[in-house]
């Protein structure tokens, strides 16, 4: 197999753990490269389910090596937490196939308070909707050149030290901004130390082991969480997450050459949704977004907020398609829409009396255009036992292809339910 990156084409959950889980079979290494337990990455095996937050959605096929990358920023109590989940159920974690880069940059308590402080501040609709898990201001700290990396741990003086150089400034905003308590620097480090202490056999140097799987001739995978339009530079910003999601980042946020990216899987859900904040062209305010969110099961797998559902969006595909460059598209949920009479399909948008085929770059420039639809016509069959692109009623293969038309790339692989079987190759 060829070295894959999987990434998220629209705002989020659009199924990568699930494709991931499902290519992990003939990797030797997943590899998560940005973001934190922000993600929620939904597997289903033989009917089991099982969400992951920052563990590489490899860890079910026992002998692949699971890596966590510079670019991700990472709680250990909640790495520890999902650890012990993992082990309850047979599942080996052990430090032989789970390393942590030395470089990851960790999230305390206080960022967590300084996530929910900030967001609580904030008037109804300037509010982010983060999940709270103090993502933001672990990145935002990590640029301040102030932020605390795994390798920190190993040093207790020095996390001692990080952390009281910290808490200076942030007492000040927890105090005189935002009229909460200040936090015990002491308190922080002496709470942390237990964690610090089990994390460390997982510590190591994750770039010189994609370095070796590659050499040995296995191949890598790499895990992109969050979508491409929550990117930090390319999202509908400010409601985006504090990190690139963009495919190009695979490289930087695990620590290897761009060279070694191959093949770049856009998985697109096939049709939209969104969690938290923030505009959204096509979201659908009537019974049809209602069917969606129910029959899709749209509750967000972190915080378990309802999604927002909606038409599929292809000016948000094409933007994605140029941004990230896929070799091919991984559909999912397509076994949602059966039942619709008509899908609607956003093929470009109005924006001040004018047709644009990508999104704006003003700020609230989303929230201004009119999403321009195509329609098609639907289909009735169940397609969740469908196992071939034969298989698929004459509507759906339709649809697919008008996809495939519109974003310029091909679909690779179709998913018609949540079980890892529940997948074929076009
Ligand atoms: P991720 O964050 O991109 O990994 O996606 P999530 O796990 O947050 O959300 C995707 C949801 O859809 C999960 O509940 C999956 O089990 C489910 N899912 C994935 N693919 C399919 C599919 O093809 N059909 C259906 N019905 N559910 C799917
Ligand atoms: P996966 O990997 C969907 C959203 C939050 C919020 C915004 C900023 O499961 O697809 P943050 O806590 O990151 O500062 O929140 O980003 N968000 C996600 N939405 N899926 C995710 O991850 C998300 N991770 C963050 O809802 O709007
Ligand atoms: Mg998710």
């Amino acid at each position: 197999m060829s070295n894959i990156v999987v990434f998220g084409s629209q705002w989020g959950d659009e199924g990568k753990g699930k494709i991931v889980d499902m290519l992990a079979q003939d990797a030797a290494a997943v590899v998560r490269f940005q973001g934190g337990n922000n993600a929620g990455h939904t597997l289903v095996v033989a009917g089991e389910k099982c969400i992951l937050h920052l563990i590489p959605s490899g860890i079910l096929h026992p002998g692949k090596i699971c890596l966590i990358g510079n670019g991700v920023v990472l709680d250990p109590e909640v790495f520890l937490r999902e650890i012990d989940t993992l082990a309850e159920k047979g599942v080996d974690v052990s430090p032989a196939r789970l390393m942590v880069s030395k470089k990851t940059h960790v999230i305390l308590s206080y960022h967590r308070k300084l996530d929910s402080a900030r967001e609580g501040s904030l008037s109804k609709g300037s509010k982010i909707g983060t999940t709270g898990r103090g993502i933001g201001p672990c990145y935002e700290d990590k640029m301040h050149r102030c932020g605390i990396r795994a390798c920190d741990l190993a040093d207790p003086e020095l996390l001692r030290a990080k952390i009281e150089a910290a808490l200076v400034e942030k007492n000040i905003l927890f105090t005189q901004l935002y009229g909460c308590e200040a936090m015990d620097p002491e308190q922080v480090f002496r709470e942390l130390l237990p964690f610090a202490e089990r994390l460390r056999p997982y510590l190591g140097d994750v770039s010189t082991a994609i370095q070796k799987a590659v050499a040995g001739g296995g191949s890598v995978l790499f895990e992109g969480a969050q979508g491409t339009h929550l990117d930090i530079d390319h999202g509908t910003y400010p409601f985006v997450t504090s990190s690139t999601t963009v495919s190009g980042n695979a490289a930087s946020g695990s620590g290897c050459s761009p060279r070694l990216l191959e093949r770049i899987i856009a998985i697109v859900k096939a049709y939209t949704t969104r969690v938290g904040g923030g505009p959204f062209p096509t979201e659908l305010f009537d019974a049809t977004g209602e069917y969606l969110q129910e029959k899709g099961g749209e509750f967000g797998a972190t915080t378990g907020r309802k999604r927002r559902c909606g038409w599929l969006d292809l000016v948000v595909l094409r933007e994605s398609a140029r941004l990230n460059g896929p070799t091919e598209l991984a559909v999912t949920k397509l076994d949602v829409l059966s039942g619709l009479k008509e899908l609607k399909i956003c093929v470009a948008y109005e924006y001040r009396g004018a047709r644009m085929d990508y999104p704006p770059q003003e700020q609230n420039g989303m929230a201004d255009v009119l999403p321009l639809y195509e329609t098609m016509p639907g289909w009735d069959e169940d397609l969740s036992a469908v196992t071939s692109w034969a298989g698929l009623p004459e509507n759906a293969r339709a649809y697919l292809l008008r996809l495939e038309e519109l974003s310029g790339v091909p679909v690779g692989l179709v998913s018609v339910g949540p079980d890892r079987a529940q997948t074929f190759l076009k």
